[in-house]
Parts: C-alpha cells; sequence; structure tokens
C-alpha cells in the first residue's frame, strides 16, 4: 500500500507539496484549522485528498510535513497532538521568520544562531524524528525543477532513518541531497532562507536555487 503524508498546513508550501506526493502516488492529507481554505485546491486536485485538522492529519500520515508559519509551528504541532508525530519522519520546511518588517529587504527572525527553530521543536517533542528539508526554496521549484544541473538539499536531523526516509523523497522530487548531520545544523540551515529571498525582494528574481559543488 501506498505511503500517507499528512501535511500540516493549508499555504502554498501544503498545496504544491500536497500536489507533488500525489503525483507519486502517496495518499495526501492536508491539515487546518479551517478546510474552506482549501476547497478550490481540493477541487482542482481531484483525486480524493484529504483535508482534516492538524489532529486528523498528523494521525493520518505515516510521514508528516510541517508546512505551518514559523511563529505558530509550536503551537500547530501541540495541536496536532505528540501522540500522532511519536516515532515519525517530520519534514520541516517550516521557517523562525519574524512578523516584523525586513531589514533593508533582509528577513528578520525571531530565532538566533545558536537555537534554530527546528532545535526548539526537536526538543518539544522529543518522540519525533525531525529532519530540515525544503526550507531554502521557493515553492515553484520544489517539485522536479528545470534547472540546468540538479539544485542541492540541505538537510539535517537526528535520526539516520528518517533522513533516508526524506532522501528517497527527494530524489522522487529531483533533487541532490547534501546532509549536513544534526539537528544544530538548522542553525545554518533556516538562514539560507533569508539568503534566498534577498534577489527576490530586491529585484523580484525568485528563480534560484542552491547548488554545492564538490571535487
Ligand atoms: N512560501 C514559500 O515559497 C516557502 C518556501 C520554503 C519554506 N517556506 C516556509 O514554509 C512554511 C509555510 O509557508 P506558506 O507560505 O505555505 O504558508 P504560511 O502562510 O507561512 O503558513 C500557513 C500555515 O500556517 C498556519 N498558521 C498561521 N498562523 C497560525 C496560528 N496563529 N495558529 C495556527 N496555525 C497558524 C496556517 O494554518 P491554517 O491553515 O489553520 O490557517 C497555515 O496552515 C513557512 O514556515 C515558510 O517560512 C515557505
Amino acid at each position: 500500500m501506498e505511503k500517507k503524508i499528512g501535511i500540516i498546513g493549508s499555504g502554498v508550501v501544503a498545496q504544491t507539496l500536497g500536489a507533488g506526493f500525489l503525483k507519486y502516488q502517496y495518499q495526501v492529507m492536508l491539515g487546518t484549522r479551517d478546510s474552506s481554505k482549501l476547497t478550490e485546491w481540493q477541487a482542482g486536485v481531484g483525486k480524493g485528498v484529504q483535508v482534516g485538522s492538524f489532529a486528523d492529519t498528523t494521525a493520518f500520515g505515516d510521514i508528516i510535513v510541517l508546512a505551518a508559519k514559523g511563529t505558530a509551528a509550536k503551537s500547530v504541532l501541540e495541536l496536532a497532538g505528540a501522540a500522532n508525530l511519536r516515532g515519525k519522519t517530520i519534514i520541516d520546511a517550516a521557517n523562525p521568520i519574524a512578523d516584523e518588517p525586513t531589514d533593508n529587504g533582509v528577513l528578520r527572525y525571531f530565532t538566533n544562531l545558536d537555537r534554530s527553530l527546528m532545535e526548539q521543536l526537536q526538543a518539544a517533542f522529543p518522540d519525533a524524528n525531525f529532519v530540515k528539508a525544503f526550507n531554502s526554496v521557493g515553492s515553484a521549484f520544489m517539485i522536479n525543477p528545470s534547472f540546468e544541473s540538479k539544485p542541492t538539499m540541505f538537510i539535517c536531523g537526528n535520526n539516520e532513518e528518517a533522513k533516508k526516509e526524506v532522501t528517497e523523497i527527494l530524489d522522487l522530487f529531483g533533487w541532490e541531497t547534501a546532509d549536513f548531520g544534526n539537528v544544530e545544523s538548522a542553525r545554518a540551515i533556516e538562514p539560507l532562507c533569508m539568503l534566498w529571498c534577498i534577489q527576490g525582494i530586491a529585484k523580484n528574481e525568485w528563480n534560484h536555487a542552491f547548488k554545492l559543488l564538490k571535487f
């Protein structure tokens, strides 16, 4: 039977990844506090994708995607329920973007370089296996992007099996994976989103992705 993916979120990231997982025959549920936000999207993708509460969605998923606003990420996971997250891989696409305006075109974060959002979430939900991924590229390029060469997705997390699961998904979605270690590495991976957005905010250019070059 196909794997079940529970995506917490109703925004563009949740919708894009939801459509991507459907393309590869996963069973998909999106979680929101207000299912009417997804009525149009659900009708468009068809194929019986489900919509439910945050808790319904995390109970449904074998793998969970966290695609919620960074400032709400912890409370969203609390609503989802620690028991529904236990032992599961949580693909964490969230960025700790503060509500304050950008600083001369640079996003402001509510975290600092000694404590990332994913570390806070991993500490709050120690039985879940968080893997940072999809946070540092625009949603338009998350599924099978057509750059000249494969872009690199930087991932990190404490659980090797969970990172293997995410790497298999990234392979399907047309990404090269760079495993950059444990949860603390999110201190460096989360700010890649700041870097990614600078060109967009300054020049309205959003058509890039990162590539790691190696000998
Ligand atoms: N946009 C991109 O291209 C992009 C790319 C990479 C990473 N990201 C990151 O991915 C995450 C999702 O981004 P997005 O642009 O798709 O959507 P978003 O607008 O950042 O977040 C939408 C989701 O956050 C939830 N949310 C917002 N405030 C909440 C609150 N006070 N309490 C509970 N839930 C709340 C919403 O829940 P309801 O459905 O219940 O309203 C909704 O599901 C963000 O952390 C973002 O930084 C975005």
